[in-house]
């Protein structure tokens, strides 16, 4: 029988065995940031510099990770973030990616820009799966595309809002890597050095669906990813205010966050809206270099929306620890996008799984080493000597 641990002992064995399965432009485009990726390092450091104590002779023999969110129940309290293009890394990546988080029983978030259709998702693996909508100012061809999601049967919606702006990725211009894709020379030689690429991905991709393709488009929209787009008129995402949340929050019966926020004052005004959550996120360091990480702003966050209102956070989580510390300063839930991104390019849904699985091992056995025998004991007392921001401005004398 083939090993489940497929060799990989962490998130970073994910990673390095994904660099070699990709051409070098994707691989790039999937772990890197923004401008001098100040904020990707600093999304590790804010968890990293986080030291917790361990708490002695306490029986944990019956210790759960399990939680609840918006009323179901959940194994660990986190989630796979929206990843535009993982079809990129794996043929049909975004469904394996969903299978992954079904069998291990966390939400998992089809993104508005997937390779695969939303309804092929959900069909093919269930569970509790969440969706990522990108805005378009088109009051008709939103309204039509959130209908569509409602009646597919998506039950919590997350608005990703932090792209006012396209970022700055200096690597993808050296790659020739663009969205649309193009097929530029350097693509094309860094795609013929990696037949194994070809082979799992490329070919398949072709045959079975055709050109790489935004499948979720309505056909008003250009889909083809090598094709020029035409979606930034319909998104005018420079022009987006709180106006269109209000709109599609009118429209949207279930469950509504924003995602993209890095502030309290932008989470208070959500709160305000009667949404029912924030993700707080710099989208993986890939857009604002000098944002802080989430972890940083919970504390000030929670502070400012009372204790009932949801607070997820992504970026940066590579550790089971990590969970329990974003817990401990206030989340309700985490995410991350790229490590079971690196387990699908790695083994589809079995290394999506995989990347699951490590989180969910190490945070079981953090829990056991600080003494915790339930999700809601976590809290700031596991901190020792933790600065200012655990407590958003609000230390304890
Ligand atoms: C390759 C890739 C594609 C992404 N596409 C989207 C997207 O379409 N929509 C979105 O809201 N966020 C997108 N994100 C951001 C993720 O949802 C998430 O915020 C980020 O990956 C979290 O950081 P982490 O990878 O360190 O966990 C993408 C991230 C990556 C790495």
């Amino acid at each position: 029988m083939a090993d489940s641990t497929l060799g990989a002992y962490n998130i970073e064995d994910l990673r390095r065995m994904a660099k070699k399965r990709l051409p070098r432009g994707i691989f790039e485009y999937v772990d890197r940031g923004a401008e001098d990726e100040i904020a990707l390092r600093n999304n590790r450091e804010a968890y990293q510099a986080l030291k917790i104590k361990n708490r002695v002779l306490i029986d944990v023999s019956n210790r759960s990770t399990e939680t609840e969110i918006f009323g179901r129940k959940i194994t660990m309290p986190f989630g796979i973030s929206p990843t535009a293009s993982a079809g990129l890394v794996c043929e049909g990546g975004e469904v394996g990616l969903a299978r992954a988080a079904a069998r291990m029983g966390v939400p998992c978030t089809a993104a508005t820009s997937s390779l695969t259709p939303m309804e092929e998702i959900y069909e093919a693996a269930g569970g509790n799966l969440w969706f990522q909508l990108y805005m378009w100012t088109d009051r008709d061809l939103t309204a039509t595309f959130v209908k569509r999601i409602r009646d597919t049967g998506f039950e919590t919606m997350l608005v990703t809002v932090d792209s006012s702006a396209s970022p700055n990725r200096e690597y993808n211009h050296r790659n020739g890597f663009a969205m649309p894709l193009r097929y530029s020379a350097t693509l094309i030689a860094q795609i013929l050095a990696n037949p194994g690429w070809c082979c799992r991905v490329l070919a398949p991709q072709y045959l079975k669906r055709g050109p790489f393709r935004k499948a979720n488009n309505p056909p008003e929209l250009a889909s083809k990813l090598t094709q020029a787009e035409v979606e930034s008129e319909y998104t005018k995402p420079a022009s987006q205010s709180w106006d269109d949340i209000r709109r599609i929050r009118d429209m949207w019966p279930g469950n509504l966050l924003v995602k993209g926020l890095q502030s309290a004052e932008d989470a208070a005004i959500a709160a305000e809206l009667g949404l029912q959550g924030v993700v707080l996120s710099n989208h993986g360091g890939r857009y604002l270099d000098s944002a802080p990480a989430p972890l940083q702003v919970v504390a000030e966050t929670r502070s400012a929306v009372g204790p009932d209102f949801k607070i997820i956070i992504d970026s940066g989580a590579r550790r089971g620890a990590d969970i329990v510390k974003a817990l401990a300063v206030g989340a309700d839930m985490v995410m991350s996008g790229r490590p079971t991104l690196y387990g699908s390019a790695v083994a589809g849904e079995a290394g999506s799984y995989r990347a699951l699985e490590i989180f969910r091992t190490e945070m079981d056995r953090v829990m056991a080493q600080l003494g915790i025998n339930r999700v809601v004991e976590i809290g700031p007392h596991i901190f020792w000597n933790p600065p200012d921001w655990v407590f958003g401005g609000a230390k304890p004398q």
